[in-house]
Order: C-alpha cells, then structure tokens, then sequence
C-alpha cells in the first residue's frame, strides 16, 4: 500500500471504510449491518469501494492520510487481499504518512482470527475486537457468536500479530451488579494492553431489544445504577493507567486512537462504502458527506455514477461550531474556545459557561480549553445543549 509515503506533519486526513455485513445481526445494534445469508459478492463491493476513493480523492487531492479506519458490519469477514486492494486504493489516490493507523473492526471468533495475519502483511497496524462481555449468559443474551474464552483467545492472537490493540465491552447490561461489574472489568484490563472501548447499553429504537424493553421483558439498571456503573467503570481505569480520554475511551496516555480523534477533534475524514460518513473542507467550507445505506443501491448508485453519495451539504459556519462542540465536548481535552469562536463568528455565551461551571459541570483548562468534568459527562448532552444554543 507505501506508495506515497510522507513524513511531512500535514493536517491529519482521515479515511473511514464501511463494511456493511455481519454473520448475525445482535439484537441491541442499529449500526449498518446487514446480513446476507446468499452470500456477498466481495470483489464487486471492493470495486465500489476503490471507485468511491478515487471519487473522493478527485474533490479533496493532495492529502496526506494519517489514520485509516475499517468499520462496519464486520470487517474482518473481509479477505486480507480485499483490505489490501482498498488500502492499494487510498495509497494510489492520496499520500500515505509514514506513521499512518491502520485500524479494523474485528468479531472475536476463531474463524476471524486466522485472518489477522494477512490483514498485517495488508498493512492493518491496530485491531479492536468487539468483545462485549467475559461471561458466556450474557454474549449469549447479546445475541453474540463467540463464547468468552474465544474472545479471550482472538485477544491473544491480536496481542502476538498487531503492536496495538483495543477492544470493547458492553456495560450496564441486564441484572448486572456492581460487583459483578468490577471483577468483569478487571478480569478485562488484565489482558488489556493500551487502549478499551466501554460502551454502556443504549436501548437503540428499532433494534429487537427495544421492542422487549418496551414490553417490559428486558430490565437494565436504572439511571442510578447507571452512573454508579459509570463512576466505578471511570475509577478502575483511572487506577489502572487507562483514563478515559472520550466519554466511552479510555487509553494509556499516547495510544488513544488516532482515528477517532480526528472526529471528535473536527479534522478532516472521507467515509467510503455504504452509509459512511464523511466530512470535507473544500474552498474554505466544510462539508457533511453521507453514503447511501442501502448496501445493494449503494453498489448500483456507485457502479452507475462513481459514488454512493446521497447527502453532500455546505455546513453554516454555525453548525461546523456546535458539531466542533458536540464532538469535542466527549474529549478529556475538550475544546478551544478560540477555535469555536474563528468557527462561529460568536462567543461562547460568558453566562451559560459560568453557571455550568459553578454547577461544577464543566472547567476552564490552565491554558484556557474549556471541558467536561467528571460529574458533568454523565449529563453531556444537557452540556451540549446549553452551550450551542
Ligand atoms: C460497529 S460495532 C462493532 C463491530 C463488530 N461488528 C462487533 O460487533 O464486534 C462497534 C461497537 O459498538 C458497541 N455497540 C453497538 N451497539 C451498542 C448499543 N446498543 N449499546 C452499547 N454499545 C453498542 C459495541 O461494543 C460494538 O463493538
Ligand atoms: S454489534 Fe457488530 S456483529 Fe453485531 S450486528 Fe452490530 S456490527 Fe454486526
């Protein structure tokens, strides 16, 4: 994939790739994934893939990619060579930083993992396996395929294939108690190396566990024991060396994920495949990019016009600031006042700020970045709220 690699410190240029299948589709997840039981004509979705990178690489030439991401669905039902051509792909269309994240989306079962190592020889530099839980009634509840000794095992294989590694977990399930939480969590930051995804439950509409939490057939813990599972889940990492540096990532310091910082730092990414996300900077605007979801019209719209792209807006300056908000708001770091100002022609509102931080909900930095405190992230989005409006 090296063709153009550079060592220049350009702005970071993100690539997501989507891909949209999965053996099974989990019973809490609204992500777009679709699961095709025909089978799936992967050379043809890798074509549509290649044509949209060229596509995109036509509106924004001339960057330097420096984080390159494949989500999903479940990429790792790829073939190696199929994540080699799209990366082929990016490094034909774009320059490559030396130090370019490669990360992909893995399902922890065996059969996935005996594809790690030609997703390395492709040039994937970072897995995060979708782990879920370390207790085999649960995965089960969750509608999972591996047991969690299997996830532990593809853990293991990551650990001796890729230098970085990250995987998530589930929390706030049903019946789970804060001590079964902990000793789950700790069991977890055992075969951690630098980087977690801890995600607590969100009951998504239109997912299988809405409709049974609706009929009153699956309890989750109340908002009470929400945060207490908050709290605690913030107060183990921290003690382990593993801060959360986003409301649900926690990192040793130095090996956050790259990638998705660029999102949540308002950089520049190009999503390709179907229903990705993207966000460009053209001639000085910022644009708001979206892929057909559909993965069979994605495939005819691409094959027949060279892209999926259904949503292609010109952000208000207003609105590239609230998302700068929203976005960096999740972020330990937080955001930099002047920035959203430059952004949005405006001051944040000098009131707002210094009622949330006298309710303790948000602190101005020693060099004037304005966060989230602890206490104010459980009820970020009010944060959010107050500040962009
Ligand atoms: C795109 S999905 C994962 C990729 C991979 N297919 C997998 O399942 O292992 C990204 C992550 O979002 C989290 N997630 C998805 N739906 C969720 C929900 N309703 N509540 C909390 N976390 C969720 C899961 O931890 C999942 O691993
Ligand atoms: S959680 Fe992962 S495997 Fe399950 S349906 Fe969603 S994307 Fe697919």
């Amino acid at each position: 994939m090296m063709l153009n690699m550079t060592l220049t410190t350009a702005a970071p240029f993100a690539v997501y790739v989507h891909w949209p299948f999965c053996l099974s589709k989990c019973p809490y997840c609204d992500f777009n994934s679709h699961v095709r039981h025909g089978g799936v004509d992967e050379a043809r979705f890798v074509r549509a893939i290649e044509a949209e990178i060229a596509a995109t690489a036509a509106r924004v030439p001339g960057r330097t990619v420096s984080t390159i991401f494949f989500g999903g669905g479940t990429p790792s039902l790829m073939q190696p060579q199929s994540v080699q051509a799209i990366l082929d792909a990016i490094g034909k269309h774009w320059t490559i930083h030396s130090d370019v994240e490669v990360t992909l989306e893995a399902n922890p079962t065996s059969v996935e993992a005996t594809r790690f190592r030609g997703y390395r020889t492709a040039g994937v530099n970072r897995v995060s396996l979708g782990v879920q839980a370390l207790d085999d009634a649960a995965l089960k509840e969750l509608g999972r395929l591996h047991t969690a000794q299997e996830a532990l095992d593809a853990v293991a294989v990551a650990r001796g294939i890729f230098g970085r590694y990250s995987f998530d977990l589930i929390y706030a399930r049903p019946r789970q108690t804060l001590e079964s939480w902990r000793a789950e969590l700790k069991r977890a930051i055992a075969q951690a190396a630098e980087h977690l995804s801890l995600y607590q439950l969100t009951i998504e509409p239109d997912t299988p566990f809405f409709g049974l939490h609706k009929a009153g057939k699956l309890a989750i813990p109340d908002d009470d024991l929400g945060r207490d599972l908050y709290d605690l889940t913030q107060s183990i990492c921290a003690g382990e060396g593993l801060p959360a540096y986003e409301i649900s990532n926690h990192a040793r310091p130095g090996a956050e994920c790259q990638h998705n910082l660029v999102y949540w730092r308002g950089q520049e990414y190009a999503g390709v495949g179907p229903g990705a996300h993207g966000r460009l900077n053209l001639d000085g605007r910022r644009y708001a990019t979206e892929t057909e979801k559909r993965p069979e019209s994605w495939l005819m719209r691409v094959e027949g016009t060279g892209t999926g792209l259904v949503v292609d807006d010109k952000l208000t300056p207003g609105e590239t600031a609230d998302e700068y908000l929203l976005m960096g708001l999740r972020l330990a770091e937080g955001i930099d006042p002047e920035r959203f100002t430059q952004l949005s022609g405006r001051t944040l509102d000098p009131r707002r700020v210094s009622i949330l931080r006298e309710e303790g909900a948000v602190e101005t930095t020693a060099s004037g970045r304005l966060r989230v405190t602890q206490s104010g992230f459980p009820v970020l989005d009010a944060v959010v709220a107050d500040l962009a409006a």
